[in-house]
Formats: structure tokens, C-alpha cells, sequence
């Protein structure tokens, strides 16, 4: 049997980066693309993108660039979108209608079969569709659906509670976004999403850059 290849972690967080400027590519009908111009677009040098994309197999031909169609195909396989994702979210405030009205994810696969609150006045309204559902109702509803991925939008005290509730009934994927370190079975997959830490990210890199600026002044200073 082939041995798996292992794939950083640094690739795979670069991956939907590619795919996205692949699907746009695409959208604007451009056929095959080198390195170098993939390079220009995408912000990564062209020697990372033939690395990258090395890892998965012989995408790109010498003198021909690559397919983006093709490419685009394999590095959605890469991503596990050739399949559907039965997902839910729990919590149907700011964070969780914004998401149940975002109609990218479900395009790409993950489909939202049902929002759970506890609040009585949310539980029974229409989000994009999709009804609210009384969170009591929770694991009657993962015992009888197939549900793969639970999206976690309520406040951080209870989140523990609702990813055990979701990881002892099936679901094996998390994208948790309470601000706490679930703690999960081994099996189960938890992705943590955080706008502040990348607010703060840029808030730093101003700050970086301011510093730069002052020390170019206090150089010139110096002259
Ligand atoms: P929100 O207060 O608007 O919504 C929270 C919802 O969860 C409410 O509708 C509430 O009734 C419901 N809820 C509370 N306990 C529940 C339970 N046990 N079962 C089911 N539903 C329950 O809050 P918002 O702004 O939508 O934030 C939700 C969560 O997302 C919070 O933990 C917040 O810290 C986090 N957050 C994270 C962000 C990130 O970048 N990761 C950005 C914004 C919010």
C-alpha cells in the first residue's frame, strides 16, 4: 500500500487561498497559468507555489504552466469539497444568522439542515430557510440526522456543553467559534475562528510599520 504523505500544516492553511483564486481564474476563463503569473496574483513566490503544489502530484507541465481547471478540481478533492457536509449551527444571534445567511459555504458543499437556540422569542423563525429549533431538541435531532459538522456561535460558557452534546452524537467536526479550547474526543476535528486575534494581527503590523517609519526619521536624524 502507498504510504500517506504527510502535508504541513503551513500548506494545507495555504490551500484555499489557491482555490479561490483558481475559482476566479476560472470565472474569467483563463485556461492555464504559470507559476510566475500565479505568483503575481496570489502573493506567494512562484518557487512556494511549484513546492505546494509539488506535494500533491505533477499538476504543472514545463513551458505549459498549469491546467486551472484541473488544478482547481484536484485541489478541491484536497479540500474534501467533493462531498456534502450535513451541518448545523447552534446559537441564532448576531454571529450565527450572519453565518446561516452566507451563501458561500453552502455552495461549496455545507449544507445547513438546522439552527438551534434556546432563546423562545428566535426558536421557529426562518434564517435563509432554515428553521430555529429549541435547543432542547438538540440530540433527538442528532440521534435521527446525519450530521457532520456543528457550528458553535453561542457564548463561551456554554460551548463545552453544546460540542459534547454534538461530538457524543456523531458529529465529528467543529468549527468553534466561543472564545475557549474545547475540549474533544481524539477523532473529532475542531477548527477555531477568530476575528480578534486577526484584528489585533493588523493592529500589530501598523504598529510594526509605524516603528519602521520612525526608525527611517531617527536615521535620517542621524545623517
Ligand atoms: P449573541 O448574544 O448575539 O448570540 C448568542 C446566541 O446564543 C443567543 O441567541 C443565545 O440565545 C444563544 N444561546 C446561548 N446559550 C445557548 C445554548 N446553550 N444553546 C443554544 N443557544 C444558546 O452573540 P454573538 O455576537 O452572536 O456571539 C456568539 C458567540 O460567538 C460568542 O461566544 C462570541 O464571543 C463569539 N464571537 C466570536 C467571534 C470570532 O471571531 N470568533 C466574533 C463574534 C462573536
Amino acid at each position: 500500500m502507498e504510504k500517506k504523505k504527510y502535508i504541513s500544516m503551513a500548506v494545507i492553511k495555504r490551500l484555499p487561498k489557491y482555490h479561490r483564486y483558481l475559482r476566479e481564474l476560472l470565472r474569467n476563463d483563463v485556461d492555464r497559468i504559470s507559476s510566475k503569473e500565479l505568483s503575481e496574483k496570489i502573493g506567494f513566490t512562484a518557487s512556494q507555489i511549484r513546492q505546494d503544489l509539488n506535494n500533491f502530484g505533477d499538476f504543472g507541465q514545463q513551458g505549459y504552466g498549469y491546467n486551472v481547471r484541473e488544478l482547481y478540481k484536484q485541489i478541491g478533492i484536497i479540500l474534501g469539497l467533493t462531498k456534502d457536509y450535513n451541518t448545523i449551527i447552534i446559537g441564532a444571534g448576531n454571529l450565527g444568522q450572519a453565518i446561516a445567511n452566507y451563501s458561500y459555504f453552502k455552495s461549496i458543499g455545507f449544507k445547513l439542515k438546522a439552527i438551534f437556540d434556546r432563546n423562545p422569542k428566535l426558536v421557529g423563525l426562518k434564517i435563509s430557510d432554515v428553521e430555529v429549533k429549541d435547543t432542547d431538541n438538540l440530540e433527538e435531532f442528532l440521534k435521527n440526522n446525519d450530521i457532520d459538522v456543528g457550528i458553535i456561535c453561542v457564548p463561551k460558557e456554554h460551548a463545552q456543553g453544546i460540542s459534547e452534546v454534538l461530538t457524543s452524537n456523531g458529529v465529528d467536526g467543529i468549527w468553534n467559534f466561543a472564545p475557549i479550547d474545547l475540549k474533544v474526543p481524539k477523532n473529532v476535528i475542531v477548527e477555531n475562528v477568530n476575528l480578534s486575534e486577526s484584528l489585533l494581527t493588523l493592529s500589530c503590523r501598523m504598529n510594526d510599520n509605524l516603528m519602521g517609519n520612525r526608525r527611517k526619521v531617527n536615521a535620517i536624524d542621524e545623517i
